[in-house]
């Protein structure tokens, strides 16, 4: 693959990856076209221009603050936020993201957006035990809301809030948003932050919905789709799997 092309071993629901790469290079070889090839993450593109690969300081974020398989092969989903975060900062309001986890997502977003005097709150539970209605996460445990808090201790306008969402709210939520990035794999939290910040959401405010399209996460496409229909507002399922939503 040439350098405008993007491959990662990245890909969930894969029975045999040896396999799976083996076709990969397969389907590559059969082609004509051999460039703008894009294969992560469940999205298999050719001929594509992928132009955050030429996007300079997303790639100097990306290539530092992503690290694991996993965070290297969501980069074009992790484009997509910092394309969200840069619209709106055309807009009035401050950033949320509920589901930050380690905070990767939000530290690629830090370097590759001046946020300037806005704030950007972080909200996680950060741990998991078998009570809890959210996956499982290799770093969740004691250590990570201290550690998430070291990330971003640079930036004073960060806050980084561990509870559940919806009800972590109440330790502090701007009252003016124009970023909403909801990546919690969990159904009822994600309606319930979107109830939450309903009316604080200015017009144009950019929402992700991380994993909308993904059909293990059927449960929260079939609520968002009807949530933002009752409020007359269509979301776009993006081939990465997002659901792209403009207030
Ligand atoms: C896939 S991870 C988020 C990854 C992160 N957005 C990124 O891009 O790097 C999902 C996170 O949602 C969190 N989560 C799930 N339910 C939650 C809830 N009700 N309140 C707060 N966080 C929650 C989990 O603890 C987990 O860390």
């Amino acid at each position: 693959m040439d350098s405008r092309s993007y491959r990662s071993k990245f890909f969930w629901g894969v029975q045999d990856m040896v396999a799976f790469q083996a076709s990969l290079d397969g389907l590559i070889a059969a082609a004509a076209v051999k460039q703008g090839w894009f294969a992560a993450d469940n999205l298999i593109a050719f001929g594509r221009n992928l132009g955050f690969l030429n996007d300079e300081r997303f790639i100097k974020a990306w290539d530092t603050h992503a690290k694991a398989g996993h965070e290297r092969g969501v980069m074009w989903r992790t484009a997509n936020v910092v394309w969200a975060a840069r619209q709106a900062l055309r807009r009035e309001g401050d950033f949320v993201e509920c589901g930050c986890y380690k905070g990767t997502s939000a530290r690629i977003l830090m370097d590759s957006v001046d946020l300037g005097p806005r704030r950007y709150f972080l909200y996680d539970l950060f741990e998991h035990d078998a009570s809890m209605n959210h996956n499982a996460m290799p770093e969740h445990g004691a250590g990570l809301f201290e550690a998430t808090k070291v990330r971003f201790a640079a930036f004073p306008n960060v806050r980084v809030i561990k509870g559940p969402v919806p009800e972590s709210f109440s330790q502090g939520l701007p009252e003016k948003i124009a970023f909403a990035h909801i990546d919690m794999n969990n159904a009822p939290a994600e309606i319930g932050a979107l109830d939450a910040i309903e009316d604080r959401l200015v017009p144009g405010a950019v929402i992700v919905l991380d994993d909308f399209g993904a059909l293990p996460y059927r449960a929260q496409h079939i609520a968002e789709t009807e949530w933002f229909a009752k409020r007359g507002i269509p979301v776009m399922e993006l081939p990465t799997s997002q659901g792209l939503a403009i207030w």
